[in-house]
């Protein structure tokens, strides 16, 4: 084999391009992956779910030092606490730069080339990577297209990164805003809200919709919202913003009532715009080669991840499913496996959705809306986190556990969860339902004590039986 031919190009080296990269290599596979980035790692690792989940440490810590209601409570007294911001920004850079050359280092490993540079697929056999400039072409037998999405934008609202942000910005701030204006009820405008009232600002959220999260199971999404307004965060709903502009050191905002056409002007020192994500097929050449997209610009594949031309598969954000880090992983295994002639699969109903605010709010299966919609005859239990005993002993008693199972065979359809460390919690369902468990087999089985997962035994207790606890 020439030196410049491979048995598999992945493009793009996010959770999804570079888990898909190491384990083909590990299967034998010659690999090349082409990112734009000088760093490894894609959105998630430089700036996404890794900065954004050490802010949100930080942040969590420093307000609960200051918090008259927090560490005092506990007789511990902390005296001049300050927030140093630089200095957060900096560790939060330095664990970033740690992770992605982490991968580095599992590229080297696993003898993967990694080309910096832009792709264009020429042919699903010649991809054409431009380095500023420099054109190399390399030959391949297959292509995974992993780019990933970026942040969408709203028309009439300019980003400069600086006042007006998206995610990016958001985690780069160089002074804790005064008002912070999040235009989007999502996990990242839930998410980067949090961690800039922790740190001092006044967060007002916009949201389109009648409510926040949708897609989320709406009692737990209406339960979330107010704990997070109970926090101090500030929402309005039902609104959209029209116009915004900059005058001074503020931005001028244009919001309406979607409900009653009424406007009125707010203003920020900071908008941040998180009103959702779009596939990232940015100058890959899909045009010319006549690749298939939806009317969104997801890339169209069929249950083996192979697109609508042979040998080029695409897997993560750029397709249909959750876009989500360990979803655009799984999908990764998946199509190598199917390209290495073995079989994959990816149970998108079995993908974890995770909030990680304090508390946490995780995911998993079917929503209590979706259960109605397709007329499924369910049983609900519910166990409040005020009534586990670990929840009480470390001080988070906000939140609960519902689980939803199948009415005649308790099979578990979905589970939701608000609470301390839920997102890790939530595992113990994920596995159980990936082995199609029963609420009652969740229940039977013997549950350390005092552990915030009780909450999860009680829940599964209700949902066929009675809760002791409750
Ligand atoms: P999102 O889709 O979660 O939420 C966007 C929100 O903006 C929706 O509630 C929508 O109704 C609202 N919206 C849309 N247009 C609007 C407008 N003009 N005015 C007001 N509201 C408007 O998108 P988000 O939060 O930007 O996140 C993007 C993606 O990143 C999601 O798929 C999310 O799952 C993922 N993500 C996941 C994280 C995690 O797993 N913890 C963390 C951050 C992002």
């Amino acid at each position: 084999m020439s030196d410049n031919k491979y048995d598999l190009v992945v493009i793009g080296s996010g959770p999804g391009g570079y888990v898909a990269s190491i384990v083909a290599s590990q299967k034998g596979m010659k690999v090349a992956t082409i990112e734009k980035r000088e760093r490894l790692g894609g959105t998630c690792l430089n700036v996404g779910c890794i900065p954004s989940k050490a802010m949100l440490h930080a942040s969590e810590q420093y307000e609960s030092t200051i918090k008259s209601n927090g560490m005092m409570e506990w007789g511990i007294n902390c005296k001049d606490v300050s927030l140093d911001l630089s200095k957060l920004l900096k560790r939060k850079s330095n664990i970033v730069e740690d992770l992605t050359k982490g991968i580095g280092f599992l590229f080297g490993k696993n003898k993967i080339s990694k080309f910096t540079g832009t792709a264009r697929i020429i042919s699903s056999k010649e991809i054409e990577i431009n380095n500023n400039g420099k054109i190399e072409i390399i030959n391949t037998d297959k292509v995974i297209i992993a780019t990933g999405s970026e942040a969408s934008v709203l028309p009439n609202i300019k980003i400069d990164e600086e006042s007006i942000v998206t995610s990016t910005g958001a985690l780069e701030l160089k002074k804790v805003p005064k008002k912070l204006i999040v235009i989007g009820g999502g996990v990242i405008g839930l998410e980067m809200g949090t961690i800039w009232r922790r740190l001092g600002a006044e967060v007002e959220i916009i949201e389109f919709l009648p409510r926040i999260l949708p897609g989320m199971d709406n009692e737990i999404a209406e339960k979330f919202m107010k704990i997070l307004q109970k926090q101090g965060i500030k929402f309005k709903l039902n609104h959209s913003v029209e116009t915004t502009k900059k005058v001074k050191n503020k931005v001028i905002l244009t919001v309406k009532n979607v409900e009653n056409g009424n406007s009125e002007e707010l203003d920020a020192d900071v908008v941040l715009v998180a009103v959702g994500r779009k596939p990232n097929t940015n100058g890959l050449g899909l045009d010319k080669l006549n690749l298939e997209m939806d009317k969104y610009g997801f890339i169209n594949t069929n249950d083996k991840f192979e697109t609508s031309i042979s040998d080029i598969y695409a897997i993560g954000d750029v397709i249909k499913g959750p876009m989500l880090a360990h979803k655009a992983e799984e999908d990764g295994v998946a199509a190598v496996e199917f390209i290495n002639g073995e079989v994959g699969h990816v149970d998108y109903n079995l993908v974890p959705g995770i909030i990680y605010t304090s508390p946490e709010v995780a995911v998993i299966g079917q929503t209590e809306e979706n259960l109605k919609d397709q007329g499924l005859e369910y049983n609900k239990g519910v166990f409040p986190m005020s009534a586990n005993s670990r929840a009480k002993a470390i001080g988070h008693t906000d939140g609960m556990v519902k689980i939803l199972s199948d009415k005649s065979t308790d099979k578990i359809l979905g589970a939701h969860m608000i609470g301390h460390e839920a997102g890790t919690v939530i595992h113990e369902l994920s596995v159980a339902m990936g082995f199609g468990a029963s609420s009652e087999d969740v229940a039977r089985i013997c549950h350390g004590h005092p552990t915030v997962n009780e909450a999860i035994k009680e829940a599964a207790l209700a949902t066929y039986s009675k809760a002791i606890h409750s």
